[in-house]
């Protein structure tokens, strides 16, 4: 039986380090107010002048994927991008990531998703690998919200959450038996939400896609309802937790780790609670990085397989909620 199989995992981080401290210059905010609401010290941006797309961030991540799994640009079948925040308008990332690694005529797949864009993406993957279409595929998720963030007091409920980031994942067909690779996906969207967290401008329903009055609306920044999003995610993460592991055959208790998207640790913490899941196994890094949305949970993954967390057997739960609203979860084991 043909199972999806992590080969390789990489992350990349711009240089820029930005503290809480760091945005008092420009916002009236604070370290506390941040850290309480939202658990973040610090994230990473790209340099102040530009020229950093998220298909460059997605290129450094890719190397250090492709490296760890063995692979050579040219074995991969497939690239799947995920981002919200592409370097233009269109084409997307993914094809600029392609043409970065050297490749000629490899396809490429954007995934707009947003906070899920890696469960999303790891689903989509596995349905092409498991039905034979492709067997390497590389997921890139990639994110560069600086240079689109009002950095003022104006825009401090969205600007102080986000980080800029990349990481990728190098899956790969393997026999084995169903006990192993992506065991479940669950996934869902409910776009009656979508303007509790979005960018309107530029917009193609608008004629012309951008203008004076929605610069001055400040359109060209993101717009979330906080308590919407987070109240969406209370209820559905444990939802979404139960049907995955339905989907899988198995309990909460076969988990050994839950890496959620990092969007805010009281919303982690709070799932952790409500779901009784023991403090330890649910892996939060948003104090170092902040939301880089479609980078988070690969992020993490990279990071907890650094760290040795991860053995033969291991059972990890990735799940999340964002903008779309979209959320999901998806159950893997490694070998
Ligand atoms: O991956 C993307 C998905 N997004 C999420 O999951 C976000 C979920 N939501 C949240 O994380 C929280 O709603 C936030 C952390 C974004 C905001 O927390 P909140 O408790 O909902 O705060 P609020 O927006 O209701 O604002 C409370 C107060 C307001 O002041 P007043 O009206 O009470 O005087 C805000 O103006 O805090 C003020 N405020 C700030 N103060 C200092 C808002 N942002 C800031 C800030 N620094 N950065």
């Amino acid at each position: 039986m043909r199972r999806t199989i992590i080969k390789g995992t990489g992350r990349y981080l711009p240089d820029r380090l930005v503290t809480n401290d760091d945005l008092t210059q420009w916002m009236d905010t604070s370290d506390e107010w941040i850290e309480q609401r939202t658990g973040i010290k610090q994230r990473y941006w790209v340099p102040e002048e530009g020229g950093v797309g998220a298909s460059d961030l997605g290129l450094e991540a890719a190397k250090i994927a492709l490296d760890k799994a063995g692979w050579k640009p040219e074995d991969i079948d497939l690239i799947i991008f995920a981002t919200l925040s592409p370097d233009i308008f269109f084409p997307g990332s993914g094809c600029l990531l392609q043409a970065k690694l050297g490749l000629e005529t490899t396809p490429s797949l954007d995934i707009r998703q947003q906070c899920t864009g890696f469960l999303y993406g790891l689903a989509t993957a596995d349905a092409y690998i498991r039905s034979n279409m492709y067997a390497r595929i590389l997921f890139v998720g990639a994110e560069v919200h600086s240079t689109g963030l009002d950095i003022s007091t104006a825009g401090r409920d969205v600007t102080v959450i986000f980080g800029d980031g990349a990481a990728a994942v190098c899956l790969e067909a393997e026999e084995g038996d169903e006990s192993v690779g992506v065991l479940s996906s669950a996934l869902h969207t409910q776009g009656k939400f979508a303007e509790s967290l979005m960018l309107e401008a530029p917009a193609s329903r608008e004629m012309p896609r951008i203008d004076e009055q929605m610069l001055k609306d400040r359109k060209h920044y993101p717009h979330m309802d906080g308590k919407t999003i987070f109240k969406n995610a209370l209820k559905r993460l444990p939802e979404v937790t139960h049907e995955a592991l339905g989907m899988a055959g198995l309990e909460l208790d076969d988990i050994d780790l839950f890496i959620p998207h990092q969007a805010n640790l009281r919303i982690n913490q709070f799932y952790q609670q409500s779901m009784k899941i023991p403090e330890g196994k649910v892996y939060n890094n948003i104090d170092k990085y902040a939301n880089t949305t479609a980078a988070t949970i690969p992020l993490a993954l990279d990071e907890v397989i650094e760290k040795g967390m991860i053995s033969s057997g291991s059972t990890l739960m990735f799940l999340g909620l964002g903008s779309g609203i979209t959320w999901g979860a998806c159950i893997y084991r490694f070998q």
